[in-house]
């Protein structure tokens, strides 16, 4: 694997067409299952390790956000990557660098409307970076899912032609989904977390026993967020249009642990309504 910290060196060491990770670094074993997905057909998989200051607000931890590169490429090299790039800010962003993505309405409900500009930061830094990489293809995991379903929106309104693939959570045997946030987390805390996917499993229970109404589906899983401060609870159609019955849907949720922000969803599919316990089945929420 090449470690390549300018454009240059990216466009020499790639070729072909390329599978694209996007991440922050701090990596773990949910962007590995990423990485391994985009290798797996075994083209060039190009993964990016760079934080991005354009999606975090002011008091938001982009000073702390865990960052160690000898790791990230250790993690990526074993997972299957042919190149990390590990860009600078400037880099990235070069000074005269002026060019912001809006990606809508979208952007300014659920995370967005507790972190405002996120989403234009992230579809910005992931359009700008698929203008260096080059990519056919793209993997997201589905714990970001309203990240995933902004950059799809943002891939077919651009025109970009880039095939976006959203991979599955990766969860903790606790249940926790795999953040690399998760290391900010005490001990207490950690035990405190466990009520998001037990929020989640208690839904995705009551929902393969047929129940579909929506402040039923959100009371169960909110009777049991109490150990954190709950941003949201939202049940919507998969699309995060307005919630229908009779559509596969997707419960998320947000809330802090601490200091610590943490994300999580389900989907709710009436096609198979028990698909979803199935995450849960061999988890410990003890
Ligand atoms: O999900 C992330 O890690 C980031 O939001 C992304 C997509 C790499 C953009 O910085």
């Amino acid at each position: 694997m090449i470690i390549a910290r300018s454009v240059p060196e990216l466009r020499a060491a790639s070729s072909g067409p390329v599978s694209f990770v996007p991440t922050m670094g701090a990596l773990h074993a949910g962007h590995a299952s990423l990485i391994r997905l985009a290798a797996a057909d075994g083209v060039c998989t190009v993964v990016s390790d760079f934080v991005n200051p354009l999606q975090f607000g002011k008091g938001e931890d982009f000073e702390n956000y865990p960052r160690d590169l000898a790791a990230d490429a250790e993690l990526a090299e074993q997972a299957g990557a042919t190149v990390l790039f590990a860009p600078s800010v400037t880099e990235v962003y070069p000074p005269d660098f002026s060019t912001t993505i809006d990606p809508g309405p979208l952007a300014h409900e659920l995370c967005g409307l507790h972190r405002p500009g996120h989403f234009a930061g992230v579809a910005t830094v992931v359009v700008r970076l698929f203008g260096l990489v080059q990519p056919h293809r793209a993997i997201f995991g589905s714990k970001d899912y309203q990240q995933l379903t902004i950059l799809r929106r943002v891939n077919q309104d651009l025109g970009l032609g880039i095939e976006i693939v959203g991979a599955p959570t990766i969860r903790d045997e606790d249940g926790l989904a795999l953040s690399s946030r998760n290391m900010y987390l005490s001990p207490a805390e950690r035990i405190r977390a466990r009520a998001i996917p037990r929020a989640l499993q208690r839904a995705a229970e009551i929902y393969a026993a047929g129940e579909r109404d929506a402040v039923l589906l959100a009371e169960v899983s909110h009777s049991v967020l109490d150990g954190l401060t709950l941003e949201y609870l939202e049940l919507r159609c998969s699309d995060l249009t307005n919630y229908e019955p009779d559509r596969p849907a997707v419960l998320l949720v947000a809330g802090r642990v601490g200091n610590t922000r943490l994300i999580d969803n389900i989907v709710l599919d009436p096609a198979s309504p028990t698909q979803a316990i199935a995450q849960f089945a061999t988890k410990e929420f003890a």
